[in-house]
């Protein structure tokens, strides 16, 4: 008999590939997944845990995802939260039956037949060897594959919970890496996103992140390269020679910097002070015309001063970020930041997050309104969410709508810019909406 799963995810790109896992974990144990909660005998929320709101949306969905607990279907909760509370959430949520934690997926089969029996379990123990190298991920996306080449943080940022619900740092082995890119390649897939916390201190033993990005850059049929989050101190001159240096590298970097003022980076123990940061972007930018930067902020971190959050909003002026996600300051669990003093207001976070948002449109608009009328490569991905359009998206990462038929969605095609909303772009596909020949 066939079973079916249906997984919902939360958080970042690692639990979407986290979710793939499981899929393939469980698809070979004779699952097959389902978008209706309803058809389901297993319900998994892949949670994240960086910050209480994001952990507050999965305890209210679980009490809805109650409802379609009939006898015999298992709820369980995976991921960072998961980790993170362990047996805790057995212990409030009785409609829950299982816990795992990011190193935990490959026992979901045992795990999942013993809460069907009654055996409800939270397995949070962390496997530093764990890479589920035999495990192929079950992915839908035939355009885009992410590929986790790093596991785990052992950097030790004093507002992030991270390093307590993925465990310690450690890579695949580069070798494992390209075979699954071949595979992913032969299978149609032109675009990789390689994924670790902070992926660019990548260190199988042998290679580092450079000797990575040149290896799967060379796998033929891979015409986009990407990567996140990197750090940015580990931007060594290696790093960026390869980046430059290989084709299918794209110009784009998230460098999420969290604050513009030195005192501040500091109390979160980031390893950089603000000038350090704008050297990295320099080198970047050097290395790599046309670049696009992004960036993440957290606004209202403990002694965060007028002067301080002053810093950050000319930070993103002076570095003149393509985007940027803004997050007010979460306490965390068992985190650094917890034990320092001078806790800011909510309504001063409030009116500085809102106000730094404003300040990142802006930046954003300008830069986007410059590149109207300029001509771009774009690999088109999918149905827009509105207007019959396909999304499509250019190497430095804008996002350009174009009109199409959908069998555009996996190709390669030239569109001139032809507007901006100040975020995304409309575009004209040419000359004559021809597909670009495949290279490399
Ligand atoms: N509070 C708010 N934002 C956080 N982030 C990580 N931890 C916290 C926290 N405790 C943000 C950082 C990180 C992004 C993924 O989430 O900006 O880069």
């Amino acid at each position: 008999m066939t079973r079916r799963v249906y997984i919902e995810t939360y958080g970042c790109q690692m639990n979407v590939a986290d979710t793939e896992l499981m899929l393939g974990v469980l698809g070979r144990d004779g699952y097959e997944a389902t978008d209706d909660p309803a058809a389901a005998d297993l319900m998994l929320v892949n949670t994240c845990a960086v910050r209480d709101n994001a952990e507050q949306r999965v305890v209210g969905r679980m009490g809805e995802l109650k409802r379609y607990k009939r006898p015999g279907v298992v709820l369980g909760v995976v991921g960072c939260m998961a980790q993170r509370l362990g047996q805790r959430l057995l212990d409030d949520a009785p409609h829950v039956d299982l816990v795992i934690g990011p190193d935990g997926y490959r026992a979901l089969p045992e795990l999942v037949g013993s809460a069907r029996d009654g055996r409800r379990a939270a397995d949070t123990a962390f496997k530093s060897w764990e890479h589920y190298e035999d495990v192929p991920p079950a992915r839908t996306d035939r355009v885009g594959a992410f590929v986790t080449v790093q596991r785990g943080c052992d950097y030790r940022c004093t507002f992030c919970i991270v390093p307590m619900t993925r465990g310690r740092e450690r890579s695949r082995k580069l070798e494992d890496v390209v075979t699954e890119v071949g595979t992913l390649a032969a299978q149609g897939v032109t675009e990789v996103t390689l994924l670790g916390q902070t992926v660019n201190s990548y260190h199988d033993g042998h290679h580092d992140f450079a000797d990575l990005l040149r290896a799967v850059g060379a796998v033929a049929g891979i015409r986009r390269l990407r990567f996140t989050s990197p750090y940015p101190t580990d931007f060594t001159d290696r790093v960026v020679a390869a980046l430059a240096a290989v084709p299918a590298v794209c110009e784009h970097v998230h460098l999420p910097v969290q604050s513009g003022s030195s005192d501040l980076l500091k109390r979160m123990g980031r390893r950089y002070s603000r000038d350090d940061y704008l050297d990295v972007v320099g080198r970047l930018r050097a290395a790599i015309p046309g670049l696009g930067l992004t960036t993440d902020i957290i606004v209202g971190f403990p002694g965060e001063t007028d002067a301080d959050f002053d810093a950050t909003e000319s930070l993103v002026r002076e570095v003149g970020f393509d985007d940027a996600y803004t997050f007010k300051y979460s306490p965390r669990e068992g985190t650094g930041a917890l034990r320092l003093p001078d806790a800011v207001p909510d309504a001063v976070a409030g009116a500085r997050i809102e106000r730094l948002i404003a300040t990142v449109r802006d930046v954003a608009r300008r830069r986007n309104v410059r590149l109207v009328g300029s001509t771009h490569e774009v690999l088109v991905e999918k149905v827009a969410r509105r207007g019959g359009l396909l999304q499509s998206r250019t190497r430095n990462n804008k996002v350009v709508l174009v009109a199409g038929p959908s069998d555009w969605i996996g190709s390669y095609r030239r569109v001139r810019l032809t507007g901006t909303t100040g975020s995304t772009f409309t575009g004209m596909p040419e000359p004559s909406g021809r597909e670009l020949a495949v290279v490399g």
